[in-house]
């Protein structure tokens, strides 16, 4: 049975594209879903992708996911250096977290340095562009692979 695959956008990420290109890229959302869910179905992964700019909504997704999801790849976008609230909502879920950036907020100002997501992120991807999503569903495929060698 195919893998049900959580991927969650945050605020702003709405508008990529158009959205500081120099920074983010030309590719839209709606690519990186298209490309998404193209190498989801190699993968044999089902993926639920969203995309909202109220952090309420992220955290009723998130808490939606308990029990019902085995990964959550999330961009939280400015949620990742602000909130708590997504952070609790993600410590409540059981399986794998992926971290998700298009840029390196490391390499850019101080105030996103600090991730919440972080804390509970199995893995990290950042600075690759629109192919970090690509990379996050290739690392949970290979995790899971992983566990099914050691049962
Ligand atoms: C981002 C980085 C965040 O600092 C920023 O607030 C975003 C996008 C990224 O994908 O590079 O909105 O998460």
């Amino acid at each position: 049975m195919n893998k049900n695959i959580l991927i969650l956008n945050g605020p702003n990420l709405n508008l990529l594209g158009t959205r500081e290109p120099d920074i983010y890229g030309s590719t839209t959302l709606e690519d990186i879903e298209n490309n998404c869910r193209q190498h989801a179905k190699k993968l044999e992964f089902d993926i639920d992708f969203r995309q909202s700019n109220h952090e309420g909504e992220l955290v009723t997704w998130i808490q939606q996911a308990i029990g019902k999801t085995d990964a959550v790849i999330i961009n939280a976008a400015a949620y990742t250096h602000t909130s708590v609230a997504i952070l609790d909502a993600l410590k409540m879920l059981e399986c794998p977290v992926i971290e998700v950036h298009l840029s390196d907020p490391k390499t850019r100002e101080e105030f996103r340095h600090h991730s919440y997501i972080e804390y509970v992120a199995k893995h990290c991807i950042s600075g690759q562009g629109a192919q970090g999503y690509i990379e996050a569903l290739t690392f949970v495929k290979n995790s899971f692979k992983q566990v099914s060698e050691i049962n």
